[in-house]
């Protein structure tokens, strides 16, 4: 007979995991995997805190990344902003709290949003190396440094060495020691990452200093903060079960009728009554804090039976037209290049997000090309953004990749899109971006987010195409004029002699006749450049060659 074992037996294994327990085993999921990409996950997540606590304290931002090699694989990383500090009896949680910071179910449009990322590198350095971060902070009332690590089994922080300091400049600069990562200078590490942040958010200073002590500087090239993202309400079709217990365990309110329209947005008092004739009064009249997941769950399903009014939409900020053409200008130097910005949209019924798209033609654009060092420009021709924020690994996942393989790019004039000369650039900003995993490499692939992507590119393909014709036509023009040019010498002369009139004359007649019709008068502007010029007015759009 087979033996059993008693339930208590086995039972004696079971253990509670901390969520720090859980990331120190899959460390990869927070892009800590891969030696280059970990060292640049560790910049990213310390470089978008600082550009977002910067923006939002109203705050030019300046950022310094600062690289040492400590040995074999192990680095030291350091960044400084100049933001509004962490105040010090939160810098523990903050910074070492896996799920812990100012951005949860906020409705603003932010880098972070999760709480993962901070801590996620406190714990990255904890696991490879067994070292505490240090940070420095002084914020408009005090400044301290402080030694900070995340005791895992518990998920909180352990801060040692508290010193207060006098007089230090406003800001915050975190070092840490990280081991199994790797600095080289390419377009996948922290270089081309910087250099695209620099590129996506123009009114940042940001300077790197590489391992063997050069000084890199991405000067700010604007400085006007761009327009404040402007913090909205959930709106009844973007929000989730799980948000809404969530919510309604915060909330102060009486009833969860209250809850509801002082919560989310677009939310009245005859909406009310109208979720009421299909919930019942019991769930309006509930106390928040007792909803439980049932009950929200038939709210959530109420929502989606009730006509709403969109939600706003000007809680979004963009790039812009005129910085992603600099930007592209700079990277990929192309001899064509179209920049559309779509107007904000909708997705999951609530969630407003806005799509900018550049499409580049020629120069350095597309796959394979190589820069200075031989470095790739570009990974495959797609240049990813979300939230300004660049995104460098796991193309393969994202919608926006999705949406440019979808596109049927020969009506465009572009017969193999993948070995042209051509590169797509795009940034997707909402207040919630869905990304495809912890990492935040990649978008996830919404059908909603696919389709506007697709038609940001579709509009700037349709640019392209008028100019790709332009430059046909102008090829055949020209071959016609020099066709036709080597004979007018032969006519001019055989003409003369049947008509007995100047041969030289009749030569001169017929040049200007075919340099009127046939002549490419370049210093004119003539060509794509003048139609192209005209077609962007109409799309307000903004296309050069
Ligand atoms: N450089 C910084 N300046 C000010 N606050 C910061 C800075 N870095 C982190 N924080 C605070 O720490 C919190 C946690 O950061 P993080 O773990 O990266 O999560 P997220 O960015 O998703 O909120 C942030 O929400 C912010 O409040
Ligand atoms: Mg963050």
């Amino acid at each position: 007979m087979q033996e059993t074992y008693k339930a208590e037996e086995i039972f004696k294994q079971f253990k509670e995991h901390s969520i720090s327990e859980f990331f120190r085993r899959n460390s990869q999921m927070l892009g800590y995997s891969g030696r280059i990409r970990s060292l640049t996950t560790v910049v990213h997540e310390f470089s978008t805190n600082a550009l977002d606590a910067s923006e939002e304290a109203g705050i030019l931002p300046e950022i310094s990344v600062v690289l040492k090699e400590l040995g074999e694989d192990k680095y030291s990383v350091e960044v400084s902003d100049n933001g509004p500090g962490i105040p010090q009896r939160i810098v523990g949680k903050a910074l070492a709290t896996i799920l812990a910071g100012t951005k949860f179910h906020r409705y603003l449009q932010q880098r972070g949003q999760q709480g993962i990322g901070a801590a996620g590198c406190t714990l990255f350095s904890k696991i490879t190396t067994g070292k505490f971060i240090h940070v420095r902070s002084s914020t408009e009332k005090e400044s301290y440094e402080c030694d900070i690590t995340i005791d895992i089994k518990s998920n909180k922080p352990v801060v040692e060495n508290l010193v207060k300091r006098e007089g230090l400049q406003r800001g915050t600069s975190i070092q840490g020691e990280f081991a199994n990562v790797k600095y080289e200078r390419g377009e996948h590490g922290v270089y081309g990452y910087l250099k695209r942040t620099a590129l996506s958010n123009p009114h940042a200073g940001i300077t790197l200093r590489e391992p063997d002590g050069n000084e890199v500087i991405f000067t700010r090239s604007s400085n006007e903060l761009p327009k404040r993202p402007k913090e909205i309400k959930p709106h009844p079709l973007g929000i989730g079960v799980n948000d809404l217990v969530e919510l309604a365990q915060r909330s102060d309110s009486r009833k969860v009728s209250s809850f509801l329209v002082e919560t989310l947005s677009r939310v009245t008092p005859s909406k009310i009554a109208e979720l009421r004739n299909i919930t019942g009064n019991d769930i309006m009249e509930q106390d928040p804090k007792s909803l439980v997941w049932a009950d929200a769950e038939n709210l959530v399903k109420a929502f989606r039976a009730v006509k709403w009014i969109a939600p706003e939409l000007d809680s979004l900020s963009t790039i812009g037209e005129k910085q992603i053409d600099v930007a592209i200008r700079s990277i990929l130097n192309p001899k064509f290049l179209s920049v559309v910005e779509r107007r904000p949209r909708v997705f999951r019924g609530g969630i407003p997000f806005v799509v900018e798209a550049g499409l580049a033609y020629g120069g350095m654009a597309g796959k394979e090309k190589k820069g200075e060092g031989g470095q790739r420009y570009a990974e495959g021709n797609v240049l990813r953004f979300a939230n300004k924020v660049p995104l460098l690994f796991d193309g393969s996942n994202c919608a926006i990749s999705e949406a440019a393989n979808s596109i049927d790019w020969k009506r465009y004039g572009i017969s193999n899109f993948e070995e042209e000369p051509v590169s797509v650039f795009v940034n997707l900003s909402s207040v919630y971006v869905p990304y495809a995993g912890v990492g935040k490499q990649a978008i996830a692939q919404e059908e909603e987010l696919v389709d506007e992507i697709k038609l940001a590119l579709m509009d700037c393909g349709r640019i392209l195409q008028r100019y790709i014709s332009g430059v046909k036509a102008l090829a055949s023009k020209e071959t016609k004029y020099k066709t036709i040019m080597r004979y007018v010498g032969q006519l001019a002369a055989d003409l003369g002699e049947i008509t007995g009139k100047s041969s030289k004359q009749i030569e001169a007649s017929l040049r200007i006749l075919v340099e009127s019709k046939y002549k490419v008068m370049e210093e004119s502007g003539e060509g794509p450049a003048e139609s192209e010029a005209e077609n962007v007015a109409e799309n307000g759009s903004d296309a050069e060659i």
